[in-house]
């Protein structure tokens, strides 16, 4: 069995897995309360109240519910997004806001540095016409956790959209605590479902006002919502497993302790990993005060013989898989510490890489 140190898809545990091994029918009451148990429980883990928040559920990967929300909320002719940036997802925002021709600006940083409040602030409080606010909370690229709540500190409303991919299930996000409008995550991350679909947490009041907004028929949340609502089903065919796979892993989820007890296992993990590779000499991409619990970024060693695809491949050849880099500027390879990976796992990565160093005579530092 590979086992997988990247950050999705991930490591999902057995049981998860096998709750697939039963076919269901879309119109099934039993597989209707299944959708609705899931968006409670999705609400629930978001600090929210059901009367304020509606869960929506899409087919597909991040991605599409990222694209999704950006068609669903912005009006073309009114409405101007500032995307603040550090990182591929980041840059991904503003790319599909190209894409899909909706107004924007951008507020980049180093991928190694943490978005800065003030900066967002001004930039905000500078351009009236700014009419939303875009970021990553867990910026996947590096391991950089960026900070959120800074919205009660504008002195007007923008709606504040968060890609909660990576993050939401290990950190807890009091969503209508922090003023976030619409957040967005996936059935593969830190709940360790099967990859499949995808999550909105949506304030309903807005989302009531977007009729008619987007440009496309499927990434259309208004109406995954409406017809939801009025029917209990998807608009199209749903992961009818996966689904199923995502009412199991939340079980789990609640059995290790939540959001805390999957948070506690994650940050030991990457305590634990990043301290051994220190010990090693290899060097942190992220400084420790901004890193968070989800993937930690190295520095290539510098001894010019390495080879990252030579030592992924020994890796792998023992069933480790770990991650390549995702900088533009630094050489650089990631490893995950989210999913069902245990202490055991970490300590046998840590072995083999150890034996890599030593086999290849390799000068990390
Ligand atoms: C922070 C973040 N945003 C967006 C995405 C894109 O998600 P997907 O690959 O599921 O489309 C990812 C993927 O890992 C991510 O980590």
């Amino acid at each position: 069995m590979q086992i997988l140190f990247t950050p999705g898809p991930l490591l999902t545990t057995k049981t998860v897995k096998e709750a697939a091994l039963v076919d269901m029918g879309s119109r099934d009451p039993k597989f209707i309360q299944i959708i609705q148990n899931i968006r409670s429980s999705l609400l629930k883990l978001s600090n929210v109240d059901e009367k304020d928040y509606t869960a929506v559920l899409l087919q597909g990967s991040g991605t599409y519910a990222i694209e999704a929300t950006f068609h669903t909320v912005l009006k073309r002719e009114t409405d101007k997004v500032l995307v603040v940036s550090n990182g591929a997802y980041g840059e991904r925002q503003a790319k599909i806001l190209s894409a899909i021709n909706k107004k924007y600006v951008k507020l980049s940083y180093d991928e190694n540095q943490k978005c800065v409040i003030e900066d967002i602030i001004k930039a905000i409080q500078e351009d009236p016409e700014i009419t939303h606010l875009s970021m990553v909370h867990s910026e996947t690229t590096s391991g950089i956790i960026n900070d959120i709540d800074f919205i009660h500190k504008l002195n007007r409303k923008v709606v504040f959209i968060l890609d909660a991919v990576s993050s939401f299930g290990a950190y807890e996000i009091p969503v209508s605590k922090l003023n976030i409008d619409f957040l967005i995550s996936t059935s593969n991350k830190n709940i360790q479902g099967l990859p499949g679909f995808a999550f909105v947490i949506a304030n309903k009041q807005l989302l009531s006002q977007c009729k008619g907004n987007a440009n496309s028929l499927v990434l259309d949340l208004y109406d995954q919502e409406e017809y939801m609502l009025k029917t209990s089903q998807f608009r199209f065919t749903p992961p009818t497993h996966v689904l199923r796979c995502f009412e199991c892993a939340l079980k789990e989820f609640e059995e290790e302790g939540s959001i805390k007890g999957r948070q506690k296992r994650y940050t030991e993990l990457q305590q634990f990993l990043s301290q051994e590779m220190q010990n090693l000499g290899f060097k942190l991409f992220v400084d420790p005060k901004d890193q968070g619990c989800i993937i930690t970024t190295f520095l290539f060693p510098k001894d010019p013989k390495f080879n990252f695809n030579q030592f992924y491949d020994y890796l792998a050849n023992k069933n480790l898989i770990i991650y390549p880099g995702k900088m533009t500027k630094a050489e650089t390879f990631r490893i995950g510490s989210i999913g069902a990976l245990t202490m055991d796992h970490m300590i046998s990565l840590i072995e083999e890489i150890k034996t890599y160093i030593t086999d290849t005579n390799l000068q990390v530092s």
